[in-house]
């Protein structure tokens, strides 16, 4: 199966961001994947709305936001007015998920809940059937060109087990140290969208490891 890749702009280069998001468009990328840091929820911090602002006007693809931010509820009508597509939250952020959920669904977007390595996945039960899409972290949240957990590719598939269980359709996206070989068994293991920042970002042809990434065996 080809899974859908959404380039991590976290790995591209700050000072010539209009040329990175242009090779995107003219790739294969399904998204583009867009990480916002508050120094709290994860000790980093890395771009607010003013420059996303360009991004989303730059951008042909459209925007798989992922807020690594406590009280993500507060930007709802932010994200909203960058065109967002999906706008993930943390499960670790959000006391009343549910609700989060429902009122990105109410917004107009496709609502995404993202775990850390420490969360389980039966953690989602009572959830899966109200959200696009589930996220799982294959690293600690807050920086690029981390070293891949292995453990996360068990958690691909009780994911999607989970999914057929429960006649949910939630799509099953993956973050943190996705390569060839690491895609290739999240592939294998029922992942739909790999998020990439480094493999693709210092890659001598950034096209072609997406149209690779996206066919990884
Ligand atoms: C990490 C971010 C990721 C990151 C992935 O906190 O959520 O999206 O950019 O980067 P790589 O693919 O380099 O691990
Ligand atoms: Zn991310």
């Amino acid at each position: 199966m080809k899974a859908m890749i959404s380039p991590s702009i976290l790995s591209a280069d700050f000072a010539h961001l209009a040329k990175d998001i242009d090779m995107i468009n003219r790739s294969e990328a399904a998204w583009v994947h867009i990480d916002i840091m508050d120094g709290v929820f994860v000790p980093n911090i890395s771009f607010g709305f003013p420059v996303l602002k360009y991004v989303a006007e730059l951008s042909e693809k459209p925007l798989d936001v992922h807020l690594m931010i406590v009280q993500p509820e507060k930007f709802i009508p932010e994200v909203k007015a960058l065109g967002a597509h999906v706008m993930n939250v943390h499960y670790e952020a959000c006391p009343h998920i549910h609700r989060v959920l429902q009122q990105i669904r109410e917004a107009g977007m496709q609502p995404a809940v993202t775990i850390n390595p420490g969360t389980p996945v039966a953690l989602l039960q009572d959830i899966i059937r109200e959200v696009y899409l589930v996220l799982i972290m294959s690293v600690n949240p807050g920086f690029g060109g981390q070293k891949f957990i292995e453990h996360s590719i068990e958690k691909v598939r009780e994911l999607r087990e989970l999914i057929d269980r429960t006649g949910s359709n939630a799509l099953i996206e993956v973050d943190g140290g996705v390569n060839l070989e690491t895609g290739a068994r999240l592939i294998a293991a029922g992942a739909d969208v790999l998020v990439a920042g480094n493999a693709i970002f210092a890659a001598d042809e950034p096209e072609e490891m997406i149209k690779m990434l996206m066919n990884a065996h």
